[in-house]
């Protein structure tokens, strides 16, 4: 029986000591991915940055290694932005998103000194002038537009959706500039152009060319109709990860090179001064990184299925339940077995909807005590876990040339009642 090594390490070695469900990180891989972006996402035209986009994995481990690569991050939420802090991650490579960002979550990014803030509208534009006005320091501000490009998985579409929760649609161009106008009030704000996002596990650049020919096209319309000039496009995330073998993400090198190519392209028909372009990778970064470990409890035949309960579920990965997305899987301990039969892997939690994989083919023998790896979980599986049927959150352990960290510890039942009330 030969066993899976992730990083150097036996999974078996893992799950003894820290137990499963586990979710490990092989932390090689996020590194070359960081490397990789830094390296292949350049222009001699364009200062480039790369943010990573924390929300697929929020952890103070994780916002280290990305200082070390000297990308800056994308926060959602006060609880990313603390989580960063303590990091000790240069708060002026900050960028600040959300559609409604609560009064305390601005102020603590102005007393943090976040460098850039990303306005979704004009009440928060309106707001950010007020808190702004005896701060010491100048902010940052993108405006979010919405392109009408929705682009998910393979296909994109180009569409008239001016109905999004995110940001302004381009074809408000008056509602736009007037926010734009509103920030450019304060002498402690300062606008530096758009962002955009158009979508999660996007498999064809023609999707990223279209968002940037129409970025592109609204930024001359603003500066012919409004005299308002930009100076920054952040084009967001949305870079695809490899799950199973139906997905075929595009090659960093071809994407990126075609999103650096178009800007430039646009840049020197249109002359806007654009100066700085952006991506905000999150799935791309970690997500074949991350792997889920968990033990084979019982196991049970139906009409049509061969289950595989496993010791977790929903709780550590809603993206099944949640999207419908597909994984795939080993049997950890039987690496070198033929894989024959089909089963269905399903977890612990009281719901019929708790099924990670619906169909995939494993060894003819499986037992209780053996080890199920799903891949491709560092993305959105952690920072989506929650506490379900009081299940315990698994700990996060990072492995690189044959050594481990854990980076998160495994809950007690103790943690579960630590804010209750008793
Ligand atoms: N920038 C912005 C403004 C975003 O809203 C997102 C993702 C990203 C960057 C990063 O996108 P990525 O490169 O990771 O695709 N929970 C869903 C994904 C939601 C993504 C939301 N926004 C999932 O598990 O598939």
């Amino acid at each position: 029986m030969s066993t899976l090594e992730i990083g150097g390490v036996r999974v078996d070695t893992l799950a003894k000591e820290y137990g499963t469900p586990l979710y490990i990180y092989n932390e090689g891989k996020i590194k070359q991915k960081l490397a990789d972006f830094k390296t292949y996402f350049r222009s001699d035209v364009f200062k480039t940055d790369v943010l990573y986009a924390s929300k697929a994995f929020s952890v103070v481990a994780m916002y280290k290694l990305v200082k070390e690569y000297h990308c800056g991050i994308d926060v959602v939420s006060g609880g990313e932005l603390y989580t960063a802090k303590a990091a000790d991650f240069p708060m002026e490579n900050v960028y600040f998103h959300g559609n409604n960002k609560s009064l305390d979550e601005l102020r603590m990014a102005i007393d943090y000194k976040v460098g850039t803030i990303v306005v979704d509208n004009l009440m928060e534009a309106e707001v950010l002038v007020e808190l702004m006005k005896d701060a010491k320091y100048q902010i940052h501000t993108l405006v979010r537009v919405n392109p009408g490009i929705d682009a998910h998985t393979h296909k994109y579409i180009v569409t008239a959706n001016i109905d999004s929760k995110f940001g302004i649609s381009i074809q408000y161009s008056e509602k736009i500039a007037e926010l734009i106008k509103t920030l450019q009030s304060s002498s402690n704000i300062i606008f530096d152009g758009f962002h955009a996002h158009i979508g999660s596990q996007i498999f064809d650049k023609n999707a990223f060319v279209t968002e940037i020919e129409t970025l592109f096209a609204f930024g001359k319309k603003l500066k012919d109709e409004y005299n308002i000039s930009i100076n920054t496009i952040d084009l967001g995330g949305g870079f695809a990860a490899f799950y199973t073998k139906e997905d075929a993400p595009i090659p960093l090198p071809a994407v990126c090179s075609t999103i650096i190519q178009t800007c430039e392209r646009e840049e020197h028909h249109y002359e806007l001064g654009v100066k700085h372009i952006l991506i905000e990778p999150g799935r791309s970064i970690v997500g074949e990184a991350g792997y889920t470990l968990y033990s084979v409890g019982f196991m049970k035949e139906t009409a049509n299925k061969n289950y595989i309960f496993i010791d977790g579920g929903m709780s550590d990965n809603i993206r099944p339940a949640l999207y419908g997305a597909a994984y795939d899987a080993d049997i950890a301990n039987r690496m070198d077995e033929k894989k024959v039969k089909h089963y269905k892997i399903a977890g612990k939690c009281c719901e019929s909807g708790d099924i990670i994989i619906e169909d995939v083919v494993l060894p003819e023998h499986v037992e209780r005590g053996d080890l199920l790896v799903t891949y491709t979980t560092g993305a959105y599986g952690y920072s989506m876990a929650s506490h379900y049927n009081k299940n315990l959150m698994p700990a996060v352990v990072f492995v690189e040339n044959g050594t481990t960290r854990v980076v998160v510890e495994r809950e007690t039942y103790n943690d579960l009642l630590r804010k209750e009330v008793k």
